[in-house]
């Protein structure tokens, strides 16, 4: 392959794009969704800047998106505005005639890259010399594609920040003990809710392959994979501690990936879609510190001018990820289904998604 050939095959996007103007862009993505009609889907993730969101035929939190993927049998092409692991999640859920894209490769997500599948293997070898066959693993959705499948291969299954209380207590109905991947804090946070002491909880720490626990290994239920979310993360005690001093009045909200002790002065803690309603349902007048990624926060604060809204970390929280979907990327990946280039497609293997589908299915079906 010649270096023209090498350039026009990758996945960077060409000039043209970063050269139109908005109206343009606009324009061109009105023009070829009239165009495919139903056989175009675009579903759009609560995180997505608004110039994308703005052409979503569906809006939703990770569970939501995953459900309509299960639901949609009727669109062809799948342009999904998200992040990589939700597009596999819906190439996972589809049906063979149906294609997703991304429209941005690079569109991943830190917290899923901190599980691999290699690591998740030899972990899961280890635990089972200590623990026996007592653990059901259960992965948040935030994960790959392999990692689901590798849930699904030993009777776990996936869960979303607004069903893994109920996931959790399943997977308790069936074990004794369950392995929580990838997302430490949100593992440790539905547990405690569910009543599991914090000495009840070890972390396995995957780039050391050590257990890290003080005590008597047995009494441990919840074994908490140690991974985080970057964005989430930057939520601190202290911006907590900022805003009780400064506004007494205000309440507190996060998402459950924020570490234990920020959920735990929160007034409030739930999922993205927890998130939203309680804002849309909050008196007129009140005032919400909000701890999620910014882009939700921004489309918060401008829909609801009778409340006053900001974010709990002041220097803004945006997911990198997540914002490289952006208008000239929609339109190149549009532009590129009537081409039939197919890049950005997201084909997640057979022998993988079969048992991706099994862990995905079952908290569907919970
Ligand atoms: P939700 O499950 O709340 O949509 O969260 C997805 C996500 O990536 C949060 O960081
Ligand atoms: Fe991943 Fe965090 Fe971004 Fe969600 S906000 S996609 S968990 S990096």
């Amino acid at each position: 392959m010649n270096i023209l050939e090498t350039l026009q095959n990758s996945n960077m996007l060409p000039d043209i794009y970063r050269k139109m103007t908005r109206e343009e862009m606009e324009l061109r993505v009105l023009e070829l969704k009239a165009r495919y009609g139903k056989k175009l889907f675009i579903p759009g993730h609560h995180y997505q800047k608004d110039e994308v969101i703005q052409f979503a035929d569906a809006i939703g939190d990770s569970l939501k998106l995953a459900q309509i993927s299960a639901e949609n049998t009727e669109a062809e092409f799948i342009v999904f505005c998200g992040v990589h692991f939700m597009a596999e999640t819906a190439d996972i859920l589809t049906s063979n005639h149906q294609k997703v894209f991304l429209p941005d490769m690079r569109a991943g997500c830190s917290m899923a890259d901190m599980a691999d599948i290699y690591q998740t293997e030899r972990a899961w070898v280890r635990l089972q010399e200590i623990f026996g066959d007592t653990i059901l693993p259960l992965t948040y959705v935030n994960s790959t594609a392999a990692i689901k499948a590798f849930v699904g291969t030993f009777g776990g299954a996936t869960v979303t920040s607004s069903n893994a209380e109920s996931m959790v207590k399943w997977a308790f109905s069936q074990k004794e003990r369950i392995l929580f991947l990838p997302d430490q804090h949100l593992g440790r946070n539905t547990a405690v809710n569910l009543g599991v002491c914090q000495d009840e909880m070890a972390v396995w720490d995957p780039n050391n392959e050590i257990l890290e626990y003080s005590g008597d290994p047995l009494k441990i239920k919840v074994i908490l994979w140690k991974g985080h979310c970057s964005v989430h993360e930057n939520f601190t005690v202290r911006n907590i501690a900022d805003i009780r001093s400064r506004n007494p009045e205000m309440k507190i909200i996060v998402h459950p990936e924020c570490r234990r002790e920020v959920v735990e002065l929160s007034d409030e803690a739930g999922s993205t879609s927890f998130i939203i309603d309680m804002i849309e349902k909050a008196e007129s007048g009140s005032s919400w510190a909000i701890g999620t990624e910014m882009n939700l926060v921004s489309r918060l604060i401008k829909n609801h001018p009778d409340k006053n809204i900001i974010s709990l970390n002041p220097h803004m929280c945006p997911c990198l990820t997540m914002n490289r979907i952006d208008l000239p990327h929609l339109v190149w990946c549009l532009e590129s289904l009537e081409s039939g280039k197919n890049h950005n497609i997201i084909e997640v293997s057979k022998d993988i998604a079969l048992n991706a589908k099994m862990a995905l299915e079952k908290m569907l079906n919970i």
